[in-house]
């Protein structure tokens, strides 16, 4: 099948994942730190900063119509106050190359990575964050504005609480089988669909304090990703809200929304208190921050089952991806149609993907969630677009580059890209 005109389908990658030699970043220093939880530095990561042309043009010849992708706060305002109008111009260069290759530019104002600076400052914790975050959306949007017609404000806003959770889960596991801790670990990763390696953070703990103190002035610095306390969860929300205000400010007709980690969250019989309990903590308690935006941006990966007892494993057998977590495509359909339920402006599925090392496995993903994304369309749910999770084969986070997600592969000892059957296949949805 193939969808109607106007409707997007393309791939996403983040700033720090892709580009580069992000220097003044928060991650970039823990990446450096003596006892880091990496596995591997983010580096020169795929060089996108300046082979961003040529990935541009291989979605474009897949026939792919649009691309998020996200600016990146520590290039642009690399010490506080001090905006960097060059790293503008090499973003709306990239926003250029979209347009000239027909590609709609979806552009991320914050994804995970901060400015070394304003983790100092206190980072996601910190109520000064609100005014710092609105400044540098405000800053952007007077610069980019003209040339963009959506803004996502930040990306899986709910990341610190899913994080707050896997921790004490972790913990509670860890307890339990402190002989083998390695499973416990290995369990409480495959529940988080970014790449944490929770083992290695909890033996490092205590020299990663005293590093993260010398570097960042606290022994536990908020950068985005940290476990989340109830008042920062609001506090990402305000900025959100701030961040809006400020881009509507400059050009009402840019469409805005946040991004959302979504769950399909499964309840077996007795299992439904704690299905709807995790839902209210996922989603629902966001909807009074959330309710007038243009759109929300649904990034679903997987499904979670709950029994008697809470959260249940993966079922017997299931085919696992290289995170650890289920091979489930049909959990995108699912968490649309919940969302759609509450949520009354467009949806865009800002991410959706899966790390393995067969592309058949890839196709077949994407095959199977496409098609519950036809079925969302057809039944008059405001479903304007599709981008699959990743373009290239990047930085998986604390994992490194050892999973694979890309519609390309890169070669980074020559920064060769191979385009794979899934990048066509995706595309093939637009002829
Ligand atoms: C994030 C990405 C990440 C992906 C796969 C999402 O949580 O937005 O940055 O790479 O999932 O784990």
């Amino acid at each position: 099948m193939a969808f109607t005109k106007g409707f997007l389908i393309g791939a996403a990658t983040a700033a720090h994942q892709v580009e580069g030699n992000n220097r003044n970043s928060d991650y970039w220093i823990q990446e450096h730190l003596p006892h880091s939880s990496f596995i591997e530095p983010s580096g020169e990561a795929c060089d996108h900063y300046h082979r961003y042309e040529e990935d541009i043009k291989l979605m474009a010849a897949a026939g792919l119509n649009a691309y998020r992708f996200s600016v990146e706060w520590a290039r642009i305002e690399p010490e506080e106050g001090q905006f960097d109008e060059r790293e503008i111009e090499h973003y709306r260069d990239v926003i250029r190359c979209c347009r000239a290759n027909g590609i709609e530019p979806i552009v991320t104002l914050m994804h995970f990575t901060s400015p070394a600076w304003l983790i100092r400052k206190g980072g996601w914790e910190a109520e000064s964050t609100i005014g710092y975050f609105r400044r540098y959306a405000a800053y952007v949007t007077e610069k980019l504005g003209a040339e963009l017609n959506y803004i996502c404000t930040i990306n899986e806003a709910n990341m610190g609480l899913q994080l707050a959770a896997i921790s004490r889960r972790f913990r509670l596991m860890a307890e339990q089988a402190a002989k083998s801790a390695d499973s416990g670990a290995k369990k409480a990763e495959g529940t988080v669909q970014v790449g944490m390696n929770f083992k290695k953070m909890m033996e490092n703990m205590k020299f990663a304090a005293i590093e993260n103190n010398q570097a960042f002035g606290t022994p536990q610095p908020q950068i985005f990703v940290s476990s989340r306390t109830p008042e920062g969860d609001a506090l990402v929300f305000r900025a959100h809200q701030a961040a809006k205000e400020a881009i509507k400010a400059l050009y009402p007709d840019i469409r805005v929304g946040i991004t959302l980690s979504l769950h399909d969250l499964q309840a077996m019989p007795g299992g439904e208190s704690y299905a709807e309990a995790a839902w209210d903590e996922e989603f629902r308690h966001y909807l009074p921050f959330i309710a007038d935006d243009d759109f929300l941006g649904v990034q679903n990966y997987t499904r979670t089952q709950y029994g008697p007892a809470g959260q249940l494993p993966c079922p017997e057998g299931a085919e696992l991806t290289q995170m650890d977590y289920e091979f489930y495509p049909e959990a995108l359909e699912h968490v649309i149609r919940r969302v759609a339920e509450d949520f009354k402006g467009d949806l865009i599925v800002t991410e959706n993907g899966i790390a393995v090392s067969d592309d058949s496995r890839r196709v077949e993903f994407v095959r199977r969630a496409l098609a519950g994304v036809e079925s969302c369309v057809k039944d008059g749910i405001p479903l304007k677009g599709y981008m699959y999770w990743s373009l290239l084969d990047n930085f998986e986070w604390q994992k490194g580059f050892s999973m694979t997600f890309g519609l390309i592969a890169v070669d980074r000892t020559t920064q060769t890209r191979t385009p794979k059957e899934s990048l066509a296949f995706l595309g093939s949805y637009r002829k």
